[in-house]
């Protein structure tokens, strides 16, 4: 069963002062910041940055979290050996299947998320 959809688009010429630290301590995660750390390549690491927030803001709207609760540390996207990406999260999530598809180009990111129950 669906349980919940989330979807949002990042202009990244909004964000491009977010490669400061106190940015990226808040948007990403430990795991998150290591691969952040290796990109060498400036428009990358603002195309790494907004895909990452498109898909956290993507995923507080799939839980229907308030803003409140919301907190960007919860979750980590990172990729697989063939560079899919997919969720690990603070919270319990054995009994669903989070389904993320993240698109950037040069002035935008979005990402959509599925959450399924199982
Ligand atoms: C993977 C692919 C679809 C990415 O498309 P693109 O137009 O180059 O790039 P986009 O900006 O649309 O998407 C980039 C995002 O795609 C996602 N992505 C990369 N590889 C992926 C894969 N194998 N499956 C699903 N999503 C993938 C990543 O989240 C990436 O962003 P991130 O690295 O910041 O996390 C493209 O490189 C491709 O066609 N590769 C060959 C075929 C392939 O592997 N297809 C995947 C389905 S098996």
């Amino acid at each position: 069963m669906i349980k919940g959809i989330g979807i949002d688009l990042v202009e990244l010429k909004r964000i491009s002062s977010w490669k400061e630290d106190k940015f990226l301590d808040r948007i990403l995660s430990d795991e998150e910041r290591k691969v952040y750390e290796t990109i060498t390549h400036e428009q990358r690491k603002l195309t790494f940055i907004g895909g990452r927030f498109a898909a956290k803001e993507a995923l507080f709207k799939a839980f229907s979290t308030g803003d409140k609760r919301a907190n960007y540390q919860d979750f980590s996207i990172l990729n697989d050996e063939n560079g899919k990406p997919y969720v690990v999260s603070i919270h319990q999530t054995k009994d669903m299947m989070i389904h993320i598809s993240i698109t950037h180009t040069d002035d935008y990111a979005m990402a959509y998320v599925v959450i399924e129950t199982l």
